[in-house]
Order: C-alpha cells, then sequence, then structure tokens
C-alpha cells in the first residue's frame, strides 16, 4: 500500500475516506451527540499531519445505515460538532454529499481547512459502488487518502470506487492496523492466545478456523461457549445455543483434536465454571456453577471464577494476544466478573496485545482499561476479515505500483 509520505498534498484537496460510524446518543435538551468517539480520536493523526502538510481535507464517511435516503437522525452533523471540538478549528458541513453547492464548499478551501460531507450513505450509489458517485466523489479533489479500516471490507464507491480514480494512498490508521494485524498473524511472538467470545458461533467460524490453525491456544467465552459445551453433551439450560451452531463448534472440536501436517492446531479451552442466572437483568437471580451442566430454567450468562483463572493463567504466559467478544453479559452488574478479569489480564499481560470488536473495546472502556492495550482495533467486521485471511476491497484498491500515480 501507498502510504500518504508518498503524496504531495501541499496546496491540494485530498477526499479523506474517515469511518466516522459511530454511536450517537441524546443529550439532556434531546440533541443528538456522539456517544463514543473512538474512531474520530483514531483519524486525527491522519487528518493532523496532512493539515500540518498544508492540505485541504475533504473528509467523507458513512453513518449508520439509511439505505440511499437522507435521514435527519443520521446526519453528520454531530460527528461535525465533535470533530470542531477535538481538533480546535472550523469544520464546514456540506449540505450533502455531493453536487454544485458541495464542489463549491470544497473549491474555497485553503490550505490546512476542514469540509466534512453529509453521510455518504444519504446517496444509493454509495453501497452500489456506482461509477458515477466515484466520480463525483472524485471530482471534489485531486488526491485520494482512504483512513476508514473499520470500512475497508466494503466495496462502496467512497472506499474502492474511488481510489481507481484519483493518486490514492493508505492513511496512518488504515495502514497501522493492517500491519498490526497482518503481523500477529504472520510472525507472532509465540504463545500466540486467542480469546473469543461474543454471542453467535456462525460470526466468527472463519475466525475460530484460523486461530486453530495458527494460534498455541484458543479461549472460549461468552455465549459463544454453549454450542461448544452443547456439542460435548452438557446441559445448556435456556443458554443461546443454536442446531447450526452446535455443529459449527462440533467440527472445529473435531478439527482441534486432529494433528495437522507439521504441528498441532491450537488447544481449545472451554470454561469449567460459570455465573447462570434465571434470566438476562440486573436484577435476575443468580450464581456461580461449578461445572458447566446449566440446570433447566437458568442460562450461562459469565464464565465462572475457575475459568477467568485458567484464562488468565494462559494469559500471563502469552507472547501475543488477540481478543475479540466479551466473556459474557458484562453490562450487567451481576454478570461482568469475567469479562473484567480478562480485561485485567490482558492489560497486565507481558506480550502483544491486540483488542479488535466494539464490545470488547466497550468493555476496557467500562473498566478503565482502554490505554493498556498495544493496538484496539477500529474495526468491527473488517477486522474479523482480515484475520479470517480475506483479502479487503478497500486496502486492494490501494495497492498495486500504479496506486499513487494514477
Ligand atoms: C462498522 O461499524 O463496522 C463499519 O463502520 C461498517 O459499517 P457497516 O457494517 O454498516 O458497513
Amino acid at each position: 500500500m501507498r502510504s500518504i509520505d508518498e503524496l504531495d498534498v501541499k496546496g491540494r484537496r485530498v477526499l479523506v475516506r474517515v469511518d466516522f460510524n459511530v454511536p450517537l446518543a441524546q443529550d439532556a435538551d434531546g440533541a443528538l451527540v456522539v456517544a463514543d468517539d473512538t474512531r474520530l480520536v483514531a483519524a486525527l493523526t491522519t487528518i493532523e499531519e496532512l493539515r500540518a502538510r498544508g492540505a485541504r481535507l475533504v473528509l467523507v464517511s458513512h453513518l449508520g445505515r439509511p439505505e440511499g435516503r437522507r435521514v435527519q437522525r443520521l446526519s453528520m452533523a454531530p460527528v461535525a460538532a465533535r470533530l470542531r471540538e477535538l481538533t480546535r478549528s472550523q469544520v464546514t458541513l456540506a449540505p450533502a454529499v455531493v453536487g454544485e453547492e458541495v464542489s463549491e464548499l470544497a473549491e474555497q478551501l485553503r490550505d490546512g481547512e476542514i469540509l466534512l460531507l453529509e453521510n455518504v450513505r444519504f446517496e444509493g450509489g454509495e453501497e452500489r459502488n456506482d461509477p458515477e458517485l466515484a466520480r463525483a466523489l472524485a471530482e471534489l479533489a485531486e488526491l485520494y487518502v482512504d483512513d476508514a479500516f473499520g470500512a475497508a471490507h466494503r466495496a462502496h464507491a467512497s472506499t474502492e470506487g474511488v481510489a481507481h480514480l484519483l493518486p490514492s494512498a493508505a492513511g496512518r490508521l488504515l495502514e497501522r492496523e493492517v500491519r498490526t494485524l497482518a503481523g500477529i498473524l504472520e510472525h507472532p511472538r509465540h504463545p500466540l492466545v486467542a480469546i473469543i467470545g461474543g454471542a453467535k458461533v456462525a460470526d466468527k467460524i472463519a475466525v475460530i478456523d484460523r486461530f486453530l490453525e495458527l494460534a498455541d491456544m484458543l479461549m472460549i467465552g461468552g455465549a459463544m461457549c454453549f454450542p461448544f459445551l452443547c456439542a460435548q453433551g452438557h446441559a445448556v439450560g435456556e443458554s443461546l445455543c443454536d442446531e447450526q451452531d452446535t455443529e459449527h463448534a462440533r467440527r472445529a472440536l473435531a478439527k482441534a483434536s486432529e494433528r495437522r501436517p507439521g504441528g498441532a492446531y491450537a488447544r481449545v479451552q472451554l470454561p469449567v465454571d460459570l455465573v447462570i442466572g434465571d434470566r438476562l437483568a440486573e436484577d435476575a437471580a443468580h450464581r456461580v456453577l461449578d461445572g458447566v451442566d446449566v440446570p433447566d430454567g437458568w442460562m450461562g450468562l459469565d464464565i465462572g471464577p475457575k475459568t477467568a483463572e485458567r484464562y488468565g493463567q494462559e494469559i500471563a504466559r502469552a507472547g501475543t494476544i488477540f481478543w475479540n467478544g466479551p466473556m459474557g453479559a458484562f453490562e450487567l452488574a451481576p454478570f461482568a466478573a469475567g469479562t473484567r478479569a480478562i480485561a485485567e489480564a490482558v492489560a497486565a499481560a507481558d506480550a502483544l496485545t491486540v483488542v479488535g470488536g466494539g464490545d470488547s473495546a466497550a468493555a476496557l472502556a467500562q473498566f478503565g482499561l482502554e490505554g493498556t492495550v498495544d493496538h484496539l482495533s477500529t474495526g468491527g467486521g473488517a477486522t474479523l476479515e482480515l484475520v479470517e485471511g480475506n483479502v479487503l476491497p478497500g486496502v486492494q484498491a490501494l495497492e498495486g505500483a500504479g496506486a499513487a500515480q494514477r
């Protein structure tokens, strides 16, 4: 991938694709505000560097899934407001994505100034990767920088299409994400320990499969563990567990028990105890279950203390750690201890620590540990797809000798 070092940006308009798809919330007056600005902060390195080099920035992002319609509650206005605070500068919000008025605003930009386009998914052509929209976006600028790692798995007009129409390069965030994630997969310091939690095996089966091949240890937690426990013949009570997930889990366990050419698959660790509740609620009846056979009428909502201790010991021995997905319903106090213990163990580990996915990031933030890991990925689906070994269209479009010269 070309980097922004290879672009001469002074006095030129640069279209920068960022991933400002952030959660919004209402403030006390009912106005929409950015609830979590992690993705904005992560894009500042590229934004500030380009501004310092005299670039005129046209920022573009999606927000939510308005499906080609102008949905007022998905306007970029709250994002523009937060960006003004973070950059301590004027950020002009364009009235639309493209069009005459937007072109004029782009042309009026002076060195170091920022124009933020409206939500690019207000245009139906974005998700269709419509060449017309890509061309209209390209006409707003002379150069293109893609820093939207979180959207790099989408072949859309603003992530893929436009990259073919302008001299293009990867921003600092995109570069760092790809380098770090590829690095832990290709040259990890062993032992490589993967901790996979979350709800559905089906969503992460390809990631589990990849880590069976690459990692030394694969530890499963969260609702993800019940299809595995079910596949081993345990009772799961009312825990989340469907037949398809159980089949996926059965296959993963079968693979883990085989020898692979030239070595072994990762050892799979499953919980040995659980915290169970009678329902998913803050005031649910709950208790520690010593074992993993969940009685009828109860559901597993967190890993238990023995499991957390065992997982913690493996984490302490790791050379590299990849963590994706919480260990339980951590947003509810009775079921937060397992995720907290894992977060603390990861924070304390003498290893390269990489955390991916919004839920794990939210868990780190809840426990005040967000600054403790080496790399907190801004991608959700993009991180998983990269780990699975898939080519990301947004990254591929920036590759090849011609990317910066087009
Ligand atoms: C994300 O939040 O994962 C990215 O911004 C992509 O959003 P999408 O799933 O709506 O394409």
